[in-house]
């Protein structure tokens, strides 16, 4: 039986594994972690990644060809394939400081698997996480230095996971493709076979695309980088059409009818979020300063910048259309995770919009379907000295409605489906007078909400007769 275990029981380690697992019964799949809550909730019946359908892939495998368990020395040891899907997040000080990939994490995990070869098992290590081109060359030397002697072999590939969050298993099911990235030696092309024969069982062989390691690292950086870069130009366009009276909506859909273009990833809004768009587009920019192409890295760099602006003209448009101040108003912000159907707030754009306000001196009441308080409360918190007052300055609130009653103005800041069908009559009753409606998401009815008598904002539309009348804030 081939054994595979996945250094890393994260948002891609746990998904990914458990639909091999589910597609391959013959495969034993360990995922660990060192991390013994994450494990604790993978083995309970409250996983901690929130995905339609996980449930019941995990319940189908789990206990019987899938484990989830701390015990990462033995796993990784008695494994024939190690997947490792550890966390690769921007470093935050040091040389590269906040643009460069913070690989302490993917280094320790490349060293267990370095002491697990003492078995003497030859192993074939796939790297999971999104990771600076040439790191398989980095890992094939930590692993070539300890190897001293035992016979072990290895060889690594690059095989990036594509999925999206909120859609993770329906994209693991049927992906685009699954990319392999390998050496082209005959040890390296014959653990390629091994891995495409896993991904066969469900996947048509046409979507296994095999490249280079490097190929296939680079792949995964250009991919986000290349839809980061859509989500931004659409919202650099959003701003001229709000100094226009251009439709954004209408622009994107004219545009997206040309084949060349295509219509995906062409919504203006607040801003992109999420673990990896942000993070991917400064590897990127980075990898193009250190090999010395300083005009590629300010390109790409550029992507990251119109993400800022387009977050930082929401505040000062919500603060602006408020006679320019926010002080002491309690402002509704419907929706904290990054996207709807997931419970994941990294990088999502409520938290700096949240923190400008916060900063403003706004009261903020918070209502997000998925997200915890004390996960609002965490990712609201400001610096230390303010943090007291930041604490009284947020509520969280159970439902649209509880959020708003009462407030000035109302934020919406993830597309959640629920918030298309509120009741906005109802919501405009509980509010002050004049009620804001600002949305940063497209998904309020403009028209109807305009006609129960909210002063509306909605990003890339021709402004309302009120805010046209203010000050230019872009
Ligand atoms: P995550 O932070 O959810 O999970 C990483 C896990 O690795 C954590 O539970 C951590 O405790 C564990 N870990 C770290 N070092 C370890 C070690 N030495 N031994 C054992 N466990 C260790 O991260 P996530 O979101 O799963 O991302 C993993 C990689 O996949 C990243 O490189 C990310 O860029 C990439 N990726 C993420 C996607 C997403 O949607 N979140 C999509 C595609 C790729």
């Amino acid at each position: 039986m081939v054994k595979i275990c996945c250094i890393g029981a994260g948002y891609v380690g746990g998904p990914s594994m458990a639909v091999i697992a589910l597609k391959c019964p013959a495969i034993e799949v360990a995922v660990v972690d060192v991390s013994r809550p994450r494990i604790d909730a993978w083995n309970s019946d409250r996983l901690p990644v929130l995905e339609p359908g996980l449930d019941a892939v995990v319940r189908a495998c789990r206990g019987r060809n899938l484990s989830f368990s701390a015990d990462v020395d033995r796993h990784v040891a008695d494994a024939d394939i190690v997947f490792v899907s550890v966390n690769t997040p921007t470093k935050a000080r040091g040389l590269g400081a906040g643009r460069a990939a913070d690989l302490a994490y993917w280094e320790s995990a490349a060293r267990v698997v370095a002491a697990a070869s003492r078995s003497g098992k030859n192993k074939i290590v796939v790297e999971k996480s999104a990771v600076p081109v040439r790191t398989a060359e980095a890992m094939e030397r930590i692993l070539l230095a300890h190897s001293g002697g035992n016979g072990a072999t290895f060889q690594v590939l690059s095989n990036p996971e594509f999925f999206s969050e909120g859609t993770a298993v329906r994209d693991l099911l049927c992906p685009d493709r699954v990319l392999i990235g390998g050496r082209d030696t005959d040890a390296g092309r014959s653990a390629v076979r091994a891995l495409r024969d896993v991904y066969a069982h469900w996947v048509p062989e046409d979507r296994i695309v095999t490249t280079s390691l490097c190929s296939a690292e680079l792949s995964k950086l250009a991919a986000n980088a290349l839809l980061a870069q859509r989500v931004s130009s659409v919202n650099a366009i959003s701003a001229l059409c709000e100094a226009t009276g251009a439709d954004v909506s209408d622009v994107a859909r004219a545009v997206g009818w040309d084949d060349r273009v295509g219509d995906g990833f062409l919504n203006a809004g607040v801003g992109f979020g999420g673990s990896s768009f942000q993070k991917d587009v400064l590897r990127l920019a980075y990898a193009c300063e250190c090999n010395g192409l300083p005009e590629a890295a300010d390109y790409w760099r550029q992507v990251v910048a119109v993400n800022e602006y387009q977050k930082s003209r929401f505040v000062r448009r919500v603060v602006s259309s408020m006679f320019n101040t926010v002080a002491g108003k309690k402002v509704a912000v419907l929706g904290f995770a990054f996207k709807k159907g997931v419970s994941d707030t990294r990088e999502s754009p409520a938290v700096d919009v949240c923190r400008g306000l916060l900063g403003d001196r706004a009261h903020v009441s918070v209502y997000d379907p998925a997200v915890s308080e004390k996960q609002i409360r965490r990712d609201t918190a400001s610096p230390a000295a303010a943090k007291a007052q930041a604490q009284q300055q947020v509520r969280v609130a159970r439902d649209a409605y509880e959020a708003a009653e009462g407030a000035h103005g109302l934020c919406v800041l993830t597309d959640w489906d629920e918030f298309r069908t509120l009741d906005y009559r109802r919501i405009f009753d509980g509010m002050q007078r004049p009620a804001f409606v600002f949305d940063g998401r497209g998904v309020v009815d403009v028209g109807k909400v305009r006609e129960i008598g909210f002063v509306v904002y909605s990003v890339g539309k021709p402004l309302d007769p009120w805010l046209k009348g203010l000050p230019a804030v872009a």
